[in-house]
């Protein structure tokens, strides 16, 4: 349940992030209206500071759901609670 919690938390942060890339971005180069939002200088400290929590966050997010698959990939019974013979 927590796993469940933490991995929707990390999901929505990232999604969160990429809109804030969208809008810093679009305020940095003034289009559709977005620098008038924030300004210039604010827009440009957000995006630039967002590197390294969106590239951990990623990292995360992929690895999250790829290791049931790397467990499978190891293991000949990657089930958990396979019925016994
Ligand atoms: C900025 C990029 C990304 C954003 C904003 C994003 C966002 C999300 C969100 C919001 C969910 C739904 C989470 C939930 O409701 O439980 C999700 C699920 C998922 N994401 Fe991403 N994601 C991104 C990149 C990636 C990448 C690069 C991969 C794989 C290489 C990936 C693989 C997955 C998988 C496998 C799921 C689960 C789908 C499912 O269980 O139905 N995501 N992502
Ligand atoms: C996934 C989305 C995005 C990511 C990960 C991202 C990432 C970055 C990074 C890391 C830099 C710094 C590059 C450097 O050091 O020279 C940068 C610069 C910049 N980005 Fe983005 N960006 C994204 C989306 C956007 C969008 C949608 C726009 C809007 C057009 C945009 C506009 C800019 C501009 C104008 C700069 C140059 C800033 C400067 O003058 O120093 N970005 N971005």
């Amino acid at each position: 349940m927590k796993k469940m919690v933490f991995k929707k938390i990390v999901s929505y942060l990232l999604l969160v992030m990429l809109v804030m890339y969208f809008i810093t971005g679009f305020a940095m180069t003034r289009q559709f209206g977005f620098d008038h939002i924030m300004s210039r200088h604010l827009a440009h400290t957000i995006h630039l500071n967002m590197t390294i929590p969106f590239v951990i966050l990623i990292i995360l997010h992929v690895f999250i759901y790829i290791k049931s698959d790397i467990k499978k990939l190891f293991k000949s019974n990657g089930r958990k609670n396979a019925p016994k013979k």
